[in-house]
């Protein structure tokens, strides 16, 4: 890519010195893009990418946004990629000291660089998740469909334990990205006993299955893009990461549609999906999707919580998470569908239970602000002693605003009592707190129900005594009920979605030191998290404090 030009980097280096003419410049990009013009700035910038420069650098140099620069790249390469170059070479064939997952929050600190993998293209998902999807969902000689394969990472993960793989994506740049990555010949042993499949690998619509057979695949393992917050290609017709939310879910519905068909009965589809964020709320795309999958008939087996690690949470971010109150969203979802042997009868009815459910319940937590401890995070790791008192003093140190607070919990199915436990002040509180430790102890369907209908009629009679800007806090937890998992959280945002309430945060909440050995026998994940949904009474005709 260099005509013999001094390389970008080293003139950089320098300091302010133009690449092209190698004068002293006060400006960034400006410069380039006013004497030697548009075309020699983006070569400019290409260059400089190219030449390894970190994106931060390329952006106080040559003057644009982190959203610009990828949208350069998209366009000249036709792919969202992070680093322009050829594939590395191998050093190894497997992850070190691999276990699987046996509870459901998932954590890689290492996105993982065996075999072919590496970050290039933006957005691509750490291998250890098709890893642990294909060894639990499927056998060798199983057939796994992505659909949504981009660099290629489920496609390189099938090949090296033995599966079959239908690979697809809408731009043909990922295509080639795909094959380049698949580009390895296994060593003669490797597989042993198992037959070595090469991965089926074309351009493909995932609204589109008509060429597969109904009931013919045996997992889908995929990573949609989420709505339009990365693009990952500018021309490409069909992409759905061009789209806005509302067209997004909705084009999702003809790729839920078409996995439920193609998918055999029993056997298991696994959507990776994030939220994000508008304005001062959370949009919840991940619930949002998972409705869509519901809807067509499939029933949700399990829902995994994937925690981010490249968030920061120092400098900047702490500070503006600080001074505007919001958390760095850190984690996705991962559901695991799965389509019903028989389809399942809708509306089951069971009687509801004699039980009352509320206990006055809430200490009053002596605490002392200290905000160097603040969680500045979507996920929340807590020690395992003092787990509730250091997740309540979190709560209240950050959404009771000073103002009093106060809780309920839901703490029994026999007892028959409701009352409520006031903190200090009641008028205009700062934050309502409702807490469900019931929940951990294998709630029925009618339970269920009455949790939440009883948590709404709360919210209904309490909402006048909150300050406007005023939160309330709802600690919930998904629960198994038989085969499949009952997502609470996601019932809650469901529920109060039409209400003059938004959604702040969706807080995931886990303990540290778990041990997960525990549970390695049993056919399911072990349920190691909880959410806080944090809605905020909307301001009357004000905005509050915008954050970026
Ligand atoms: C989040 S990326 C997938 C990354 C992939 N898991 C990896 O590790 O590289 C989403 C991909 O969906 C592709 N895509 C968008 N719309 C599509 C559609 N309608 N059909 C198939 N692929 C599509 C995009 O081109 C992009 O490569």
């Amino acid at each position: 890519m260099n005509d013999g030009r001094k390389p970008v980097r080293s003139a950089y280096k320098k300091g302010n010195i133009c690449p092209i003419c190698h004068k002293g410049v006060s400006g960034s990009g400006e410069h380039i893009r006013s004497i030697h013009g548009e075309e020699e700035f983006r070569r400019a910038v290409l260059e400089a990418k190219a030449g390894g420069m970190p994106d931060p650098e390329i952006g106080s140099r040559f003057g644009i946004t982190f959203k610009q620069l990828e949208k350069l790249i998209t366009e000249t390469y036709g792919i969202n990629i992070s680093a322009l170059g050829k594939p590395k070479k191998i050093k190894y064939w497997t992850p070190k000291d691999f276990k699987e997952e046996t509870t459901t929050v998932w954590s890689f600190k290492q996105r993982g660089n065996w075999a072919t993998h590496d970050g290039r293209y933006r957005g691509n998902w750490s291998p250890y998740i098709p890893r642990n999807v294909i060894l639990k969902y499927s056998k060798p000689g199983d057939v796994v469909l992505d659909y949504f394969v981009g660099g290629g990472t489920t496609a390189v993960e099938a090949k090296l334990l033995g599966r079959r793989c239908i690979a697809r994506d809408i731009n043909p740049a990922c295509v080639v990205l795909t094959l380049e990555n698949l580009d390895f010949r296994l060593p003669e042993t490797f597989l042993g006993k198992l037959s070595s499949w090469e991965p089926e690998v074309s351009v493909g619509d995932a609204r589109d299955l008509s060429d597969l057979f109904d009931n013919s695949i045996d997992l889908i393992c995929a990573h949609p893009p989420y709505a339009g917050i990365i693009n990952y290609s500018s021309k490409v017709e069909g992409d759905l990461s061009k789209l806005g939310i509302e067209e997004f879910l909705q084009e999702m519905q003809k790729v839920a549609k078409e996995s439920y068909r193609v998918l055999k009965p029993g056997r298991k589809c696994a959507i990776l999906i994030g939220d994000t964020r508008k304005r001062k709320r959370v949009v919840p795309i991940g619930f949002q999707t998972i409705n869509v999958f519901l809807e067509v008939g499939f029933k949700l087996k399990e829902l995994v919580i994937k925690r981010q690690h490249n968030c920061k949470s120092t400098g900047f971010w702490y500070a503006n998470s600080r001074k505007y109150n919001f958390l760095l969203l850190a984690h996705e979802y991962l559901p695991i569908f799965e389509k019903p042997k028989s389809p399942v009868p809708l509306g089951v009815s069971e009687e509801v239970a004699d039980y009352g459910l509320l206990f006055p319940a809430m200490e009053k937590p002596v605490i002392k602000r200290k905000l160097d401890e603040f969680e500045t995070m979507t996920v929340w790791i807590l020690p395992e002693k003092d787990f509730e008192k250091r997740l309540n003093k979190n709560v209240i140190d950050r959404y009771s605003n000073g103002k009093g607070y106060s809780t309920i919990s839901f703490v029994s199915h026999s007892k028959n009592e409701t009352d409520i436990t006031l903190g200090e002040g009641q008028n205009g509180r700062g934050l309502l707190f409702i807490k469900s430790p019931f929940l951990a102890d294998n709630p029925s369907c009618p339970n269920i129900e009455f949790y939440l209908q009883r948590t709404k009629e709360f919210i209904n009679r309490e909402l006048p005594t909150i300050s406007e800007g005023g939160f309330i806090v709802i600690q919930t937890q998904d629960v198994r009920i038989g085969e499949y998992v009952e997502p609470l959280a996601k019932r809650v945002v469901d529920m109060l979605a039409p209400n003059n309430l938004s959604l702040k945060e969706i807080i995931v909440v886990t303990q540290q030191n778990q041990n997960p050995k525990l549970q390695a026998t049993s056919e399911y994940l072990k349920i190691n998290h909880q959410y806080l949904l944090v809605y905020e009474k909307q301001i009357l005709g004000g905005s509050g404090n915008e954050h970026p």
